[in-house]
Formats: structure tokens, sequence, C-alpha cells
């Protein structure tokens, strides 16, 4: 992984860049390693520094993060940096200061302790939850388990190396204490699992009953002027994709909403579906070319050289795809 430095290095007391830290796990929080690995890297070749990302333009952050989800990190990430920024840009090291940042959690803020500075904090996430559920059998379900199981980890948490042992037991969780099936006959932890002992570990941590994710419907509304420009706004700062470019829509929440140009709309034919974290979604596109010089209540008209539709979130990339069959040819 980018961010880590290697057992060498470790050897002779080198520490990991606390930036690439702190990006990484802001990063890896709801997402896998395989996802923001080329996202880490981008970030850390265009925004070296933590100076450098604070004196960057929110847009260019949030198109760099676009695909990766979870926006509201993004924003976070952004204001955390610049507050890091005014204070000189050096990271506090300890878990309270790293708690007082903006976006920081009790999570995140853990994790940098222990891995920049290899403090002996307890760092847990959903991998280590789940590998102590296992080696201590814990039996109440998610989430009701949190406490117990935060408390089984610190009660193993050392003071020797204790950013490598956070990372080990992540790297456990995620490699051979997987949720369906652990690869027990080769975990160092074998001799030592309740769960496995009982013959239980895929059952384990065992979860509430979930209730269904209700579907939610909408529509967008994707104009392209002939001169190839799209018409996009910039999302509010508070609620979904906060922050991020889209296609103009209405609320989806089956209210209806006017389209932000006067224009022929059409059909273009195709559902998008979407899933989030608490609904799936529906969206019904509309499409329409429309003349030079119109006039727009909502968004801008994006020059045709400037649009890239990877700096557009999941669900609006989606939709254009799915329109861009619909349009007139421009030339
Ligand atoms: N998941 C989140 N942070 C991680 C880390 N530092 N190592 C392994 N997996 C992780």
């Amino acid at each position: 992984m980018p961010w880590r430095v290697g057992p060498a290095e470790r050897k002779s007391g080198a520490l990991p860049d606390t930036y690439h830290v702190w990006l990484s796990e802001v990063m890896l929080q709801q997402t896998t390693v395989a996802a923001v690995r080329d996202y880490f890297r981008r970030f850390i070749s265009r925004w070296p520094t933590v100076t450098d990302l604070a004196a960057a333009a929110d847009a260019d952050v949030m198109a760099e993060w676009a695909g990766l989800g979870y926006y509201a990190r993004a924003r976070n990430l952004l204001a955390c940096a610049r507050e890091l920024a005014r204070q000189g840009g050096r990271f506090p090291e300890t878990r309270e200061g790293l708690l007082a940042l903006p976006g920081i959690g009790p999570y995140t803020a853990a994790a940098i302790a222990a891995i920049a500075f290899d403090r002996a904090e307890t760092v847990v996430d959903g991998n280590v939850e789940r590998v102590m559920a296992r080696l201590f059998r814990v039996e109440t379900p998610m989430p009701a388990a949190k406490p117990d199981l935060v408390r089984l980890a610190a009660s193993l948490t050392p003071e020797a190396r204790p950013g490598d042992y956070a990372q080990a037991v992540m790297d456990l969780g995620a490699t051979i204490c997987t949720p369906r099936s652990p690869a027990c006959g080769i975990c160092p932890w074998m001799q030592h699992c309740d769960a496995r002992a009982a013959g239980v570990q895929a059952d384990l941590p065992r979860k509430a009953p979930k209730a269904a994710k209700p579907i939610r419907k909408g529509v967008v509304w994707i104009a392209r002027r002939i001169d190839g420009a799209m018409l996009l706004e910039t999302r509010p700062e508070r609620g979904l994709l906060g922050g991020m470019l889209g296609w103009p829509g209405n609320g989806w929440d089956g209210a209806g909403g006017d389209a932000p140009v006067q224009a022929e709309w059409r059909e273009a034919g195709a559902v998008v579906r979407h899933t989030f974290t608490h609904f799936h979604l529906e969206l019904d596109l509309m499409v329409a070319d429309v003349p030079l010089g119109q006039r727009t209540d909502r968004g801008a008209f994006i020059p045709r050289e400037q649009f890239r539709p990877a700096d557009l979130p999941t669900v609006m990339r989606k939709a254009y795809d799915a329109a861009s069959g619909a349009f007139d040819r421009v030339e």
C-alpha cells in the first residue's frame, strides 16, 4: 500500500508521512484498498503536502474525489487541511489533539496516532470488530456489541509497535478473517479463536435484521448546447452528493420539479439505478439540445473541452453514459 513504509525502513525507526496516513485513512473509510490506491496516488502527486491541499480549489478536490463516494469525506478533508494550514501545517501527535480537528472522528484520530506516531491507541474499524467478535466469540448482535468489541480490542493493544499491530489486525480482517469464508487454516490466531473452537466463526459477528432500503424515484435534466457545452450545477454543500457537480434534478422525493431551461425536453428512454447507503434511486433521464445564448436559472454551461465525465459522482456519470446516445450529433 503506497502510504505505508516497508519493514526495513520501519526497523530503522522510520514512520510514514502523517499526511499520507491521514489521507489514506479518510479515503479507506467505507472503501476498499483496491479502490483507494489510484485516488491516493493522484492526490499526493497533485497535492504533495497538506498545505498544498489546503490551497486547492474546492471544485478541483471534489472532481478528483469523484467516484469514491461519501462526498462529505472530501469536504471534511479540505476543512481539516485548511485548519491545519492555519495552525502551521503540522498534525498534532495525540489522539485528543487530532480529535479537535474538523472531520477527524475517534477512528481516524486513533489510526493516525497509532500508525503515524506509534502511540498505543486502539484502532477499531469493521475488520477489527469482526476479528474481535470471533476471537472472543461475542454473540451479541451488531451494533449493540460495539462497546464490548472496542473494550476487547483495547485489551490486546500492545505498548510495542502499536502502529504495526493496528495495521496487522486490520489486514488480518481484510485478508484472512473475511466476512463469509474465513481462511482459518492459515490464521496466526487460530489456536486462540473461541469462535473457531465452537465452529461458529462464519456466523459472527451476528447482525440485527436490516430494514429493507426504500426505492426513491427522481428525474435529471441533461441539456447539451449545440456547441457541445453541458449544463451542470454544483450541488448544495449539505445533503446527498453535497458540493459535487451534477445534472440538475428534482428532489428525488417523488415531487415534481421544473426543468432548468426552456427547451424541447424528451425522455432518453433509459432509467438509471444507483444504490446509496439508505435508499435505492431510480432516475428518469430527460435530454434536450439547446441553442447558443440560452439563459438558465440553475447551473452553468460547461464548455465541451472542460467537461470531463470522470469529474462526476458515479450516479451522474451513469446518467451521462445512458443519455449520451440520445443527443443530436455535435460536429
Ligand atoms: N483499512 C483502513 N485503514 C487501514 C490500514 N491502515 N491498513 C489496512 N487496512 C485498513
